[in-house]
């Protein structure tokens, strides 16, 4: 019972980009799915395109996940 847990379950789902709406298990998921840099998440999922408070977060899930 003490399997590694996923990412996804190790850290509380919570708001990353509040202009967009973009939940940090969407990021990880766009990561997951092929989005490995800073562009391509922005292309997916617009993160980072409007105030652009969230962008140091969304470098640091990278760093993280990628
Ligand atoms: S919070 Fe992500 S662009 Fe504003």
């Amino acid at each position: 019972m003490n399997e590694p847990k996923s990412p996804l379950e190790q850290k509380p789902d919570y708001l990353v980009c509040i202009c967009y709406g973009v939940m940090y298990s969407e990021i990880v998921q766009a990561i997951k799915g092929g989005a490995k840099d800073f562009d391509a998440l922005q292309e997916e999922l617009m993160v980072g395109t409007g105030c652009s408070s969230c962008i140091e977060e969304i470098h640091e899930i990278l760093q993280e996940e990628g």
